[in-house]
């Protein structure tokens, strides 16, 4: 027998080799699988020093109710020193923080915080263009021969007064704007203060990898690449297609081919994806990569070879044109088959667009459609990202006169383009002043009039809200191996008006889960589709107001209008 301090000997020698094969194990567990990635507008989640704005110390007093939510990340939108033209996204320093929203040391101990909690922080990384104050292209305006005079796109007119060619910008008018200093034109494809930076200068591409290494270093999980299609143009300034009608802005409509989505973007990726990798703990690159089909998005990360972004975002399947069940059973069984093998990432909402129920609802169902395009956005095998406000049914306040409009585009639109404001009012909290965001009445933008009724502390209390179907099912995401990580599988049960799959856990666990698109209540036989296997379903989760607990026959499983079923087959 072999002695005791021989068996204490060998255990230990066992501990010390299982060890660090168990640490790595951990640190494979690639995290932004499973995630859910909750976008934060700052100026609109929580206000701590009564400025009508919201902060950084704001987001660190909120961390506990998004660890509560379930919440694995926070997108940040841009926090960093800026005019805000453009709400931050017109920058002016990409290593700081706007004293508007705080200090460094307050995003460290955010950061912190966060950590804590286990809650990871994506930066947002504004790379196609500066703000027009930012040193760099004061510098670069000064003259044709400054060290930076060829860090932005300058090119000389056709003539006096006329920009260099025909294209757009997409926020309105020429993407051209005269220079007196220099003579010259500088291409912005955004606003006149959103210069674009050359990205055909490796000098820019040093100094924005420089800039994202600041933020690695600190400890942040990733960066959400804004813009990203937009890095590169067409070098021979060849004019843009004119196409027939006009635009919002009253421009012409034109293409945008020479001006966005250039092949050369995916080499700096490529390169950007080496640097990211050589830091520890599975740090993630996601684009807003707004593309045409299926087969662009998957370009975006590498095809086959998996080695550009990780998750480019699909906005094929959240930003359908209508909830047509056909048309999303078809994005999602692409993302599913044509992308692969690289993990889908479904958005279904963000500050630039009205928000889902605005979207499609239909103002009768409003809430059934909205809980089953969740039911889809936790339950597929979809990385999951949404929008703050989300997850009390925020609504979409556009405002009525021109007068109270704040974002620019609304302004030079007005009445085609009302701007991006009704999204982004400020995160219902409760019912007090302000909704619980501020203690000033007067916050930028206005509070949403239904804040009595919809705010997190009503919806809390309540067992049929959309807080708590959102709570439920990133429960289930979190704890449940099949929703969790499960293969999943297309099902077509011949009911044109349902989108159904399964999830297969390892373990050999099957749910299945069903929505319906249909106004009218809908009865379906799932188990053919099945593959006869199972006759009953033990439901997890139901929306609608349909069957909540208990056993569903997977022969007729009802689902009320817009409906949507999770359940575990027996
Ligand atoms: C992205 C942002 C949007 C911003 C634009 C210019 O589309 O999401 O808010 O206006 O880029 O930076």
């Amino acid at each position: 027998m072999p002695s005791r301090k021989f068996t204490a000997l060998w255990l230990l020698a066992l501990g010390l080799f299982l060890t660090p094969l168990l640490h790595a194990a951990a640190a494979d567990e690639v995290w932004w699988k499973h995630a859910v990635i909750y976008e934060i507008y700052p100026r609109s989640f929580q206000d701590s020093n009564g400025d009508g704005m919201g902060d950084l110390n704001g987001i660190t007093e909120r961390l506990d109710y998004l660890k509560d939510l379930g919440v694995d990340a926070i997108w940040i939108a841009p926090l960093y020193p800026s005019p805000q033209v453009d709400f931050g996204y017109d920058i002016s320093d990409y290593e700081n923080v706007d004293p508007q929203y705080g200090t460094l040391a307050d995003f460290d101990r955010l950061l912190a915080e966060a950590q804590k909690r286990n809650i990871r922080i994506i930066m947002d990384a504004v790379m196609n263009h500066t703000s027009d104050k930012h040193p760099w292209f004061i510098e670069s305006a000064s003259s044709r021969t400054n060290p930076k005079a060829d860090w932005y796109i300058w090119r000389d007119g056709k003539g006096p007064g006329k920009p260099p060619n025909n294209w757009l910008s997409t926020f309105g008018g020429s993407a051209w704007q005269f220079d007196p200093a220099r003579n010259q034109y500088y291409y912005h494809y955004f606003y006149i203060q959103q210069p674009d930076l050359n990205w055909r200068n490796p000098q820019v591409e040093h100094a924005m990898f420089n800039m994202l290494r600041f933020w690695l270093d600190k400890g942040v999980a990733g960066f959400r690449l804004d813009a990203v299609p937009t890095l590169f143009e067409d070098p021979t300034l060849t004019d843009e297609k004119i196409l027939p009608g006009k635009n919002k802005f009253g421009d012409p409509n034109e293409e945008t081919k020479l001006q966005e989505n250039l092949p050369e973007v995916h080499g700096v990726i490529r390169r950007m994806r080496t640097m990211v990798n050589t830091y520890p703990n599975n740090r993630v690159l996601i684009g807003e990569t707004y593309l045409p089909n299926v087969q662009e998005l998957d370009k975006w990360y590498g095809g086959a070879k998996h080695n550009e972004l990780q998750l480019p975002m699909d906005m094929q399947v959240g930003f359908e044109k209508k909830l047509d069940a056909n048309e999303f059973r078809q994005r999602i069984t692409d993302a599913e088959t044509k992308l692969d093998g690289n993990q889908p990432l479904f958005v279904f909402d963000n500050h630039d667009n009205p928000r889902s129920a605005a979207r499609y609802g239909d103002g009768v169902h409003n809430k059934a459609i909205d809980q089953m395009l969740a039911t889809i956005l936790f339950t597929t095998h979809s990385t999951a990202m949404m929008y703050y406000g989300d997850e009390i049914e925020m609504p979409t306040t556009v405002p009525t006169s021109k007068d109270q409009v704040k974002d620019p585009i609304g302004i030079s639109g007005w009445p085609q383009e009302k701007g991006r404001d009704g999204e982004r009012t400020p995160m219902q909290w409760n019912s007090s002043t302000a909704a619980g965001f501020s203690t000033n009445p007067n916050t930028w933008l206005p509070v949403a009039p239904d804040y009595k009724e919809v705010n997190v502390e009503v919806e809390s209390k309540e067992p049929d809200s959309m807080l708590n179907w959102y709570k439920k099912l990133i429960a289930l995401r979190r704890t449940d191996p099949a929703i969790h990580d499960g293969v999943m599988k297309m099902l077509e049960t011949g009911n044109q008006q349902i989108v159904a799959w399964t999830r297969k856990a390892p373990n050999g666990e099957v749910v299945v889960v069903a929505c319906s698109f249909a106004a009218e209540p809908q009865s379906v036989s799932l188990q053919k589709a099945l593959g006869g296997s199972g006759k009953t379903a033990k439901t997890l989760a139901a929306s609608g107001g349909g069957e909540q607990n208990g056993t569903v026959d997977l022969n007729a499983v009802s689902l009320p209008a817009y409906g949507s079923i999770v359940a575990q087959v027996q």
